[in-house]
């Protein structure tokens, strides 16, 4: 998508530092919190504190990220540079009823608040805030570039039968197309607040002649009125950008549009029982300006469910690569997980 030797080799030089940052730092990384003793995240946290090597961890996975957006070739100038070219293939005519914005929606505060993933102006203040995201979430080394990800997950949601679906926090539309080939019968809303990640998700659709689609620009924590009636009601690494409070709302919202026995599921990060991965990601969370993973980790999420009126919740755990990798933690990964639960008949 983004031409041009200087980037290509800046991006690649950098996906290559972030798999020395991931494997060879990380492990050393590993062997220092062993030797502290500690048993909770907090206290290796504490333990760590002035050590070398933590210094380098955390330097390199926060410059690393903010580099690939905003460095000399980063993805953010890049694209920037040619914002005329892309202005107008955001602005091509749509066919009727693929993409509704509402340009009067009141964008919550913990939206615009800070700018997730080291994005400048968060996927809200620029216009070309969706094409960004759509770079950076296909670039080498990045964290969810995993090939077949989303396919996989579309593959463990979908049953037979399946007719309407609604797609919560779709950004650009890569959690919501695999849905829509999967099973041409479907018919998919995606929902999201980033009006620029919604409009680069309907020129998608468009130019894959995709008619199960369309896209609403709106809140899925607030309630979702006229989107009832859903056999699948879905999120894929939504949930651990949301405050404790709109997790609730998102989580009833995700109730309200279900038919009687429908399906919710959720792909996102929920770390397990265990102080070195709660450690690495809580401190992955403040490097990379997500500050709800923390929040995210520590609710009881089946309790919610529960008290939404959900029944047969689970948590399991996702693997993000096929063949998954022998040993989960040889490297730095996140803690993928899937919630799902049904509504009763
Ligand atoms: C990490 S992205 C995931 C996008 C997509 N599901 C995927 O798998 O590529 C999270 C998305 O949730 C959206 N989002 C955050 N809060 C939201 C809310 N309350 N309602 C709808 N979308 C929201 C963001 O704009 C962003 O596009």
């Amino acid at each position: 998508m983004i031409e041009g030797r200087e980037f290509q080799a800046y991006q690649a030089f950098l996906g290559t530092s972030r798999e020395v940052w991931g494997r060879s730092l990380f492990r050393a990384l590993r062997m220092r919190a062993d030797r502290t003793g500690a048993s909770t995240p907090e206290d290796i946290e504490a333990a760590l504190t002035g050590d070398a090597i933590y210094g380098a961890f955390d330097w390199f996975e926060r410059n690393l990220q903010d580099w690939k957006l905003n460095g000399p070739h980063g993805i953010f100038p890049a694209i920037a540079a040619d914002t005329a070219r892309w202005c107008e293939w955001l602005d091509r005519p749509l066919p009727d009823g693929l993409l509704s914005l509402s340009s009067d929606l009141a964008l919550p505060d913990y939206f615009t608040r800070h700018d997730i993933h080291h994005m400048p102006g968060g996927l809200w203040e620029s216009p070309l805030a969706g094409l960004v995201y759509r770079q950076s979430a296909g670039q080498a080394g990045g964290v969810v570039s995993k090939p077949g990800l989303h396919e996989r997950f579309a593959a463990l949601a979908l049953r037979g039968g399946d007719e309407r679906m609604v797609d919560l926090g779709c950004g650009f539309g890569k959690s919501t197309i695999p849905f829509a080939r999967a099973n041409d019968k479907l018919s998919i809303i995606g929902v999201d607040l980033s009006a620029p990640c919604l409009r680069v998700a309907a020129q998608d659709a468009a130019d894959r002649g995709l008619s199960n689609v369309r896209y609403v620009q709106a809140d899925a924590a607030k309630p979702l009125p006229a989107l009832t009636g859903a056999d699948i009601s879905t999120s894929t690494m939504l949930l651990h950008e949301l405050p404790p409070y709109a997790v609730h709302g998102l989580l009833r919202t995700a109730f309200d549009v279900l038919k009687p026995g429908g399906l919710t599921i959720h792909l996102d990060f929920l770390p397990p029982d265990d102080a070195f991965v709660r450690f690495i990601h809580f401190g992955h969370g403040r490097r990379n300006n997500e500050p709800f993973m923390e929040p995210l980790a520590n609710l009881d999420l089946r309790r919610i469910c529960a008290e939404i009126g959900f029944v047969d919740v689970r948590i399991d755990d996702f693997d993000e690569t096929d063949p998954p990798a022998a040993d989960r933690s040889a490297a730095w990964r996140l803690p993928w997980a899937v919630l799902r639960a049904r509504k009763p008949d």
